[in-house]
């Protein structure tokens, strides 16, 4: 997983904790992580709303790498004395970008924050950027996670969906991978594709499988406004066949030894993305690059979120600032921005992990949480956060009890 719509900061209206009232101060600060957008991609595909571009025949990969150093510069007040638990370089297409101005980036960051020594450091990367000596080089860097895009192994699907690669050159993909030293990769497949079938989803599943990754993130196609698909809808399978496909698709890989442990992520035991793990427990994360988010916290209980410059043209222009916005997180935001993530995931939290991300009292949600758990959209466990399986199917309901 890129950054979605779980790192956007949200912007609401409610009341309840008092802006006046002093801020609990946090009892540690929690794992930091960094993103790195890379905003790049041969080609836009129809479907996707990320903050991808298509690329020039050259890509400005050293004023980039320039750029990305000078922008955690300026977040490093933030972070001093800190250490980095993962990065992700995300995107766009970072396996556009040569081994080379990665090197130099990742050694711009280690001069700048101490790697912690289990460091996790991923790589998305598209199956038609491949090739055997860039990747060993990648490895040599010490990147050493892949998260591969895949959507599906069917010419008919990857056409639909404007993929530039082919069925065999993802499955390439994933040998080379592993030829060139990754022994932990991710797969991104999409289902509930244009006129697809249960069989065809299933086979999709079957095949990713058959590469034996570590992780597989599943998602279902949706149609995001602002796309290609938005304004032209293909026609999408109906919805008691998504639902049939889903829960196939979800046994099959069970079966196989993938734990769910998110809304659209499957691991092999002990594979699990800490990265994303990170975001979903609420931790920190600096955010560098074009349009890229970051939350940080700071022992006096205050939480920063910010946003950075969007075009990759501005955020190379020496006259915009990186940083397009931030804000400061209201007490009242705290209990739906944590539950927000820590509810997707499958088994949710420790309820004390609230208060360790928050600084407030996990008394505070004791009204909101009798209330969903009576409408049987959160288990009623004291001990943990954790959303039923009805309340993970309507999530969006279930958060609106804790919009205090
Ligand atoms: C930001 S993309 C980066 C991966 C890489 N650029 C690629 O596409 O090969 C991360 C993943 O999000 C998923 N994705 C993108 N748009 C989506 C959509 N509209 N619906 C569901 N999943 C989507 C795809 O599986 C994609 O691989
Ligand atoms: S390659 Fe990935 S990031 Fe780029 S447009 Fe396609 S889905 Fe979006």
């Amino acid at each position: 997983m890129t950054q979605d719509s779980t790192t956007r900061p949200l912007i609401l209206g409610a009341a309840g904790f008092s802006s006046q009232q002093p801020r609990p101060p946090l009892p540690e600060l929690p794992p930091l992580s960094l993103y790195i957008h890379i905003p790049w991609c041969v080609r836009k595909c129809p479907y996707c709303d990320f903050n991808s571009h298509t690329a020039s025949a050259v890509l400005p990969e050293q004023e980039y790498v320039d750029a990305l150093l000078a922008d955690l510069d300026q977040d490093m007040p933030h972070v001093y004395g800190r250490e980095l638990s993962t990065i992700f370089f995300g995107g766009g297409t970072p396996s556009l970008f040569s081994a080379d101005a990665l090197g130099r980036l990742l050694s711009g960051v280690e001069q700048r924050i101490r790697f912690a020594p289990d460091i996790e450091i991923t790589l998305e990367a598209n199956p038609g950027t491949f090739e055997q000596d860039k990747f060993s080089a990648y490895r040599g860097l010490g990147i050493n996670r892949l998260s591969i895009g895949i959507q599906s192994f069917q010419e008919a699907k990857l056409k639909a969906l404007g993929r530039i690669h082919n069925g065999n050159e993802a499955v390439r993909a994933a040998d080379m991978a592993r030829q060139a030293g990754f022994d932990n990769f991710n797969l991104d497949l999409m289902h509930g594709l244009p006129n697809q079938s249960q069989d065809d989803a299933l086979g999709d599943l079957r095949q990713a499988i058959a590469l034996a990754p570590t992780h597989l993130s599943w998602y279902q196609l949706t149609l995001e406004p602002n796309t290609v698909f938005w304004n032209q809808p293909p026609t999408l399978p109906e919805d008691d066949i998504l639902w049939d496909i889903q829960e196939a698709g979800q046994t099959l890989l069970r079966e196989n030894g993938y734990a769910q442990y998110e809304v659209s992520a499957y691991a092999q035991a002990g594979r699990t993305a800490r990265h994303n793990l990170n975001y979903w427990s609420f931790g920190d994360f600096i955010g560098i690059g074009a349009g890229a988010h970051g939350k940080l916290s700071h022992p006096d209980g205050r939480i920063m979120r910010t946003w950075k410059t969007r075009l990759p043209k501005d955020y190379l222009n020496p006259a915009k600032a990186f940083k397009a916005g931030e804000k400061l997180l209201p007490m009242n935001e705290m209990p739906f921005e944590f539950l927000m993530n820590a509810l997707r995931l499958t088994n949710g939290v420790d309820a004390a992990l609230f208060q360790g991300r928050t600084g407030l009292s996990v008394d505070s949600l004791d009204s909101a949480r009798r209330q969903a758990e009576q409408r049987g959209l959160l288990e009623d466990d004291p001990a943990r956060l954790v959303a039923t399986a009805r309340g993970q199917l309507f999530l969006n309901d279930l958060l609106q009890y804790f919009l205090i």
